[in-house]
């Protein structure tokens, strides 16, 4: 049975409510994907009727909270695409803190927190002082998995063994961040499609995070980053991505995944 098909006509009146209960507006996710993800998750309940699976979210906090797991997918690790990883430290960074003072990073959708910590290796071990990283994320549970900091050896498996040392206490087969690192990144709730951004970044990065956006959402996401940057400031995106009609939107693809911000009358 078809049962993407057999609930089309409630799907409506769920998103809404999903909105009303959790902030979280399904409009902005490609509907196949999304409703193909809930559908199963109704499954596991015997459930196949939206209205009904929205009784139990409204009721059970267990179910609403895979219910947002599932559908926003927090998979990561750190140092995820190394050799982006390593552009970003030997050239890209290197520029940013010679042109700019105090830098001001983002980490947009920073699931578990492998990425703004990575960051954070990344600007101690190039001794600056006065740096900021901001990691936010729409999902609650996840933010605090990521100010634990406790991860597995896959999660590790990128991290230089000299940075792994420095950076992590190893308890079994688990790996803690150090608590010197992790004062080093300030977490913070935020649903990128709908809350206002803070201004004055030098580096954002979202990273695997629009994938299931729609066209529009995304458009509307990748303006409010530029708007969001400084002059100069650089936008890193994930290896699958790309920002359609960039330059209207003042951004300069200068190399694979990594836009700038361009000056006013700067010529791309
Ligand atoms: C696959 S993880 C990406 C983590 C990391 N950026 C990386 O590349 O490894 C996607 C994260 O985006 C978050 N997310 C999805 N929709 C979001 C939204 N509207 N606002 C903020 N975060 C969102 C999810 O909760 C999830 O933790």
């Amino acid at each position: 049975m078809d049962v993407t098909q057999k609930l089309d006509p409630d799907y409506e009146k769920f998103k809404k409510n999903i909105f009303r209960l959790a902030g979280m507006c399904l409009d902005k996710y490609k509907e196949r994907q999304m409703k193909r993800r809930i559908t199963t998750l109704m499954n596991l309940y015997g459930i196949n009727e939206f209205d009904e699976y929205f009784v139990l979210l409204n009721n059970d906090k267990e179910a609403l909270q895979k219910f947002l797991d599932r559908t926003t997918i927090n998979v990561s690790e750190f140092f995820r695409n190394p050799e982006k990883f390593a552009e970003l430290n030997d050239s890209i960074l290197p520029e940013l803190i010679k042109n700019f003072r105090n830098l001001k990073i983002w980490s947009a959708g920073c699931s578990i927190g492998t990425e703004p910590y990575t960051l954070a290796m990344l600007m101690e071990e190039k001794r600056v002082s006065g740096y900021s990283i901001l990691a936010t994320d729409l999902d609650t549970k996840i933010l605090e998995k990521a100010q634990e900091g406790v991860y597995t050896a896959d999660h590790v498996k990128n991290v230089p063994p000299p940075l792994l040392k420095k950076y992590f206490e190893q308890d079994g087969d688990q790996y803690l961040i150090k608590p010197e690192l992790k004062r080093k990144v300030r977490f913070k709730k935020q649903n990128m499609l709908e809350d206002t951004f803070e201004r004055g970044f030098h580096l954002i990065l979202c990273r695997n995070v629009v994938i299931y956006f729609t066209e529009e959402a995304k458009s509307k996401l990748y303006q409010g980053f530029a708007d969001s940057l400084v002059a100069g400031g650089v936008l890193f995106i994930g290896n699958t991505e790309r920002i359609f009609g960039a330059d209207e939107m003042g951004l300069n693809s200068f190399s694979t995944f990594f836009y700038r911000k361009i000056v006013k009358g700067e010529r791309v």
